[in-house]
């Protein structure tokens, strides 16, 4: 057998205002969508913030249930908002948040398996990168593209492979 190896590089940032403007804005946005999260079962609010290429911000916040797997998480809320309401519109980045109780988390928030497959959906069907900026009071992430969270990803190339 041989060796294979995949590994990425991203980029950590002590301050928020080393960031361009643009991405302190969609971080900003990520924090208002995690304060209007629905979540009193976790009490874990998270907010993302979709930058579209118009230039557009969608917001979305984690949706909890009573029915407990109903919920759903802010990053494919914000998604699905974004794909249903400005379709064509391609996602460029997003940023995501998350408060515990009344505080926003010291270490950055990455997005969950099921969140990382829809973003690369996105990514892969428009050919365009997503950035991906996870906040931390602490530090802040920024990756550059969702395929780099999801190495051998599963995506659509996939079902049309020919089985003998
Ligand atoms: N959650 C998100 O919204 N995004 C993530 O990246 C991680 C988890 C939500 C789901 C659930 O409502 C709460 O956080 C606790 O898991």
């Amino acid at each position: 057998a041989e060796i294979k190896n995949i590994s990425f590089s991203y980029l950590e940032y002590d301050s928020i205002d080393d960031l361009d403007g643009l991405y302190i804005k969609l971080i900003e946005e990520a924090k208002k969508a995690s304060e209007d999260a629905y979540a009193p079962y976790s009490g874990f609010r998270v907010g993302a913030a979709v930058l579209l290429e118009s230039g557009k911000i969608i917001r979305g916040s984690n949706v909890e249930n009573a029915a407990f797997p109903s919920g759903i998480c802010a990053e494919r809320t914000a998604m699905s908002y974004s794909v249903s309401n400005f379709p064509g519109d391609k996602p460029s980045a997003i940023a995501i948040a998350a408060m515990n109780g009344n505080n926003f988390t010291y270490t950055p928030v990455s997005p969950c398996g099921n969140c990382r497959q829809m973003i690369t959906e996105e990514e892969f069907r428009n050919n365009r990168e997503i950035k991906i900026l996870l906040y931390g009071e602490n530090r802040i992430l920024v990756i550059e593209n969702a395929a780099s969270l999801l190495p051998l990803q599963f995506n659509k190339e996939a079902l049309n492979l020919y089985h003998p």
